[in-house]
């Protein structure tokens, strides 16, 4: 069908234990370059579980993708140009090429991370 919606929604969850042993393990630095910027990266510093924080923030990029999809603006591998950031409050934002009117939600509990986002 061809009918596209003035909205898009995307919605992912990742296993914590998953992004864990991924960066407990020796592929940690690949993983970490290849899918995160390096203010991610540095944002992790501060948090108590940089695993939680890595599933969340991989979580958000792929909703990000995934609200995106239809209007092809992000390129189907490219975390990396996807940013995630925290404004003062805590919220979450995204910085990614031609991407306004984004909204995102980020969760943790347990053994999961979800993110949704809505897009205009
Ligand atoms: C913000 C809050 C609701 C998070 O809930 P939580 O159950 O502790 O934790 P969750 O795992 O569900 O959510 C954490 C995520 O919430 C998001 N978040 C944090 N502050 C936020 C805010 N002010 N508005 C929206 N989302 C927020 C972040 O994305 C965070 O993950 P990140 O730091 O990795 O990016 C909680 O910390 C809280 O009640 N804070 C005090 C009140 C507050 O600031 N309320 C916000 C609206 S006024």
């Amino acid at each position: 069908m061809k009918m596209e919606n003035k909205l898009s929604v995307g919605v992912d969850i990742v296993s914590i234990k998953r992004i864990r042993d991924i960066i407990t393990s020796s592929k940690r630095d690949r993983f970490l370059s290849k899918i995160f910027s390096s203010s991610e990266i540095k944002d992790a510093l501060s948090k108590n579980d940089e695993a939680q924080f890595f599933a969340g923030r991989f979580a958000a990029k792929e909703a990000v993708k995934k609200a995106s999809s239809t209007k092809s603006l992000i390129s189907s591998n490219n975390f990396k140009s996807i940013e995630i950031f925290n404004y003062e409050s805590g919220k979450p934002g995204v910085k990614a090429p031609n991407c306004q009117n984004i909204e995102l939600s980020i969760s943790h509990d347990g053994n999961y991370a979800i993110a949704f986002c809505i897009r205009s």
